[in-house]
């Protein structure tokens, strides 16, 4: 008997259903992005997310379920990502997922986003198992995460400050390279040289798996500002390849101690700066060279999409996770929490 997952996220700016089966089959994945809207305001504007996922999210999941060729009586379970991300545009989701198990007689399961991001890696990979150390690095979140099982997480490593693909968002705009910045700085960084600029690489003693993307930033900008007092014209190139290398290098080289010290075989990559070329580079060869097997979701896997939600969700289905009307929002859940 197969499982088959009806997966809503609306957790910040994409609006998505997804139908996987038996978690990791992936029937659908229906994404409408509102990236063009939020790119004329520089960033996600929440209040615009909210109202664009409440247009949006029917027709998302009628064209998910068509696609998926699928009827309600295949469904056996509603999944939905309830946390973290904007209250508004959770709420959404959350509200979706409710009214829809409610009128259909199924049952409910609630996802967290990150949890979700991690999954994401069993869908190609079916060799993948817990346990496996994953480094988590999103617009929101950066997270080394130690994949116990596959609803068992435990946090070895956080950012203090900006999250990985933060950093990228706000260097970009900087470098006038618009929103979001991550996928433009990737591009650009290819015709740059990234030994070019010395900038900084945080690592902090008193937790060694822990990083910092602020100092980073900075140092960015004042080069830049430096720069501009100067009159000295700089190569945007440079600049970006310069500071992705920083990311990069503090990324790879918290991943593969943290895997070494939990004596795990596999090093996973998740959350959307996964999808960034060079850090997959960089972690391929270091994963390599330390006898680690190395897995990353494809790039379409990698940023927010309602597919992951249904591998996860999936999960937690399966190990008895059953949730009530009661589900709701929470903007600030922690991993591996369940409220
Ligand atoms: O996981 P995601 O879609 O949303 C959150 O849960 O936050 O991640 C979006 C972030 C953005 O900051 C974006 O700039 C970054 O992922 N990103 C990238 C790349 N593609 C997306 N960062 C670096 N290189 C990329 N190729
Ligand atoms: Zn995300």
């Amino acid at each position: 008997m197969s499982t088959t997952i009806l997966a809503i996220e609306s957790s910040c700016d994409e609006t998505a259903a997804a139908v996987v089966v038996d978690g990791h089959i992936v029937k659908s994945n229906t994404i409408y992005s509102q990236i063009d809207l939020h790119t004329l305001y520089g960033g996600v504007v929440p209040e615009i997310a909210s109202r664009k996922h409440v247009e949006k999210m029917n027709q998302v999941i009628r064209t998910s379920l068509a696609e998926a060729d699928v009827t309600w009586n295949d469904i056996d379970a509603i999944a939905v990502t309830y946390g973290p991300g904007l209250v508004g545009a959770l709420l959404v989701g959350v509200s979706e997922a409710k009214a829809l198990a409610y009128a259909k007689k199924k049952p409910l399961v609630g996802v967290h986003h990150i949890e979700g991001h991690i999954a994401a890696n069993y869908i190609e990979n079916p060799d993948l198992k817990p346990p496996f150390m994953c480094m988590v690095a999103s617009g929101g979140h950066s997270h080394l995460v130690y994949v116990k099982d596959y609803n068992s997480f435990e946090i070895v490593g956080r950012t203090r400050d900006d999250a990985a693909g933060e950093a990228f968002d706000k260097v970009a705009r900087a470098i006038d390279l618009g929103y979001p910045g991550g996928p433009k700085v990737d591009k650009l960084a290819k015709e740059g040289n990234p030994e070019a600029i010395a900038f900084p690489r945080a690592f902090m003693e008193d937790a060694p798996y822990d990083f910092s993307f602020s100092g980073l930033k900075s140092a960015v900008l004042n080069y830049l500002n430096q720069c501009e007092m100067k009159n000295i014209e700089y190569n945007r190139a440079d600049v970006a390849a310069s500071f992705q290398k920083a990311v990069v290098d503090v990324l790879t080289d918290n991943s593969v101690r943290a895997a070494k010290a939990y004596d795990c075989t596999s090093l996973a990559l998740a959350g959307g700066v996964a999808a960034n070329s060079a850090l997959r580079e960089a972690m391929k060869n270091a994963c390599e060279k330390n006898g680690l097997t190395f897995y990353h979701p494809s790039p379409i896997y990698c940023t927010d999409n309602a597919a992951m939600i249904g591998v996860a969700g999936y999960h937690a289905y399966q190990s008895g996770v059953r949730d009530g009307w009661n589900l709701n929002a929470v903007p600030n859940l922690k991993i591996g929490e369940r409220r």
